[in-house]
């Protein structure tokens, strides 16, 4: 047996459904796990593929079975599990090696790590892999962040495994360390955004037009088939469209409503909160998720306070445009973050680069998405999505339709978060003159911290302090 071109340890879904892929593209690796005893159903069940599957269960073995300089991707747990294996790993491999993390870790511990293993002339390659099971299996989107050294060892591995978009393959090297973590980071914010924003129309078509979900369904495959073309609204429409086959119920009215998140939507609004910005399509949609899983809490307001809402007489072709409004400013948010963190870490993220490898593969994929890489590639004033000819076009040309559905939906007592922050950041921005100049009154007011004035250079108080 030669000598295994990359090493995958974690054999947990995403793990397994990688290494299938690599085998699948005749790249010999090696797979080893904590629980030694899922490796064997593993190669049991990959069929022809074992052949180029070496299964090792001590660490010594897996790490003795792999080419120099050696390739180790690891499919775990994020967090304490990788600082653990890291521990346990390092003194058995050699300079040059490469060492991957192919989770959704928090970017900040991908740079540690990256610093950590430098010094010992190792590489850390922090790998952002969107599209689940079946994207990794059969074409995942991968953002990779590390050393150039890296990339030129990986490249051949990630280009042959991932997913294509018109035969261009949806992976890059986006910048050192933290990179690629940082921007699979952001992908999962808008991705919480567009999930949310579809559940609202969902809501409001369900209990404001009185719908069944067989018949929203069948508005999402519509819209499904014109410019909101993605994976998740086509996914969604499927989820619509199933019925339950304990209860013959609609399978979505079985599920309680109480969402998980692991952490990636949050990391994107606390990064963005600190690098002076708000993501608030995404934040709306972070904390909708938390006040869903208040249910008892929400429950017994509904009770104290009631529950009642109106109609909603928004046709499907005004909820599709709202849609839109909402999708381009969430999607416009993501960038602006992307943008504010390739400042602050020096990564020089080029984010037509990032729309290009989203467009297949990933969670996120959508038409949008070419839309978005063109106008990068074209060039963007101030970098600004919303400033962009086709961007704002259509804003100017949606935002009636964003704007009749939140009053609506204001209106009638449907809680629509992320919309009302779409249409509220829109509002914002298209103003040149706010309302801050009371704000920094109040601030002198009160603390004495001046204001600049208009037209006018240095720092100045108001006549409350003369
Ligand atoms: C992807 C997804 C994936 C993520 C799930 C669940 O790009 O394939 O983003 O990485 O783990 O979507 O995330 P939450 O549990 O936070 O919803």
């Amino acid at each position: 047996m030669g000598k295994a071109r990359i090493g995958i340890y974690g054999l947990g879904t995403m793990g397994s459904a990688l290494a299938l892929n690599m085998a699948d593209h005749d790249i010999d690796v090696a797979v080893s796990n904590r629980e030694a005893d899922w490796i064997a159903p593993f190669i049991a069940e990959a069929g022809g593929l074992a052949a180029r599957l070496y299964p090792h269960e001590s660490l010594e073995d897996f790490v003795a079975a792999l080419a120099l300089p050696r390739t180790i991707l690891f499919m775990i747990p994020s967090g304490p599990p990788m600082d653990a294996m890291l521990a346990a790993i390092t003194p058995l491999l050699a300079p040059g090696d490469i060492v991957i993390d192919g989770g959704n870790a928090d970017f900040h511990d991908t740079r540690r790590r990256a610093a950590e293993l430098a010094g010992l002339d190792l590489h850390f390659v922090g790998l952002g892999v969107s599209g689940g099971e079946e994207g990794a299996r059969h074409g995942p989107s991968m953002m990779m962040g590390g050393s150039d050294h890296s990339w030129q060892q990986v490249r051949p591995i990630l280009t042959a495994i991932a997913a294509r978009h018109e035969g261009v393959p949806c992976v890059a090297h986006l910048g050192p360390d933290g990179a690629g973590h940082f921007v699979k980071t952001v992908h999962n914010g808008i991705e919480y955004a567009d999930m949310q924003i579809i559940a609202e129309i969902y809501g409001l078509l369900r209990n404001g037009a009185a719908l069944s979900p067989p018949e929203i369904a069948a508005i999402l495959a519509e819209w499904n088939a014109g410019p909101l073309r993605s994976f998740l609204v086509e996914i969604t429409a499927e989820v619509l469209a199933a019925t339950d086959p304990e209860t013959g119920h609609p399978v979505v009215d079985v599920i309680k409503d109480a969402a998980g998140q692991k952490g990636t939507g949050r990391w994107t609004v606390i990064e963005a909160l600190r690098l002076g910005q708000s993501a608030s399509v995404i934040e709306a949609a972070v904390g909708a998720r938390s006040w869903s899983s208040e249910k008892e809490l929400r429950q017994a307001a509904e009770a104290r306070l009631g529950g009642a809402v109106g109609a909603i007489t928004a046709t499907p072709e005004v909820l599709a445009e709202a849609f839109m409004a909402a999708r381009l400013l969430a999607y416009a948010q993501g960038f602006r973050v992307l943008a504010a963190a390739s400042v602050e870490y020096g990564w020089a993220l080029e984010p037509g680069l990032i729309a290009r490898i989203w467009r297949a593969g990933c969670i996120i994929r959508a038409d949008l998405l070419d839309d978005i890489a063109g106008a990068f590639d074209a060039g963007v004033p101030e970098g600004e999505l919303i400033l962009s000819p086709g961007y704002a076009e259509r804003l100017v040309r949606y935002l009636p339709s964003l704007r009749q559905v939140v009053a609506e939906a204001a209106h009638g007592g449907h809680p629509v978060p992320a919309l009302a922050a779409a249409l509220a950041w829109y509002d914002t921005m298209r103003h040149g003159h706010g309302t801050a100049g009371l704000i920094q009154a109040q601030r002198d007011r009160f603390g004495r911290h001046g204001f600049e004035r208009l037209g006018q250079a240095g720092r100045h108080h108001g006549p409350w302090w003369n």
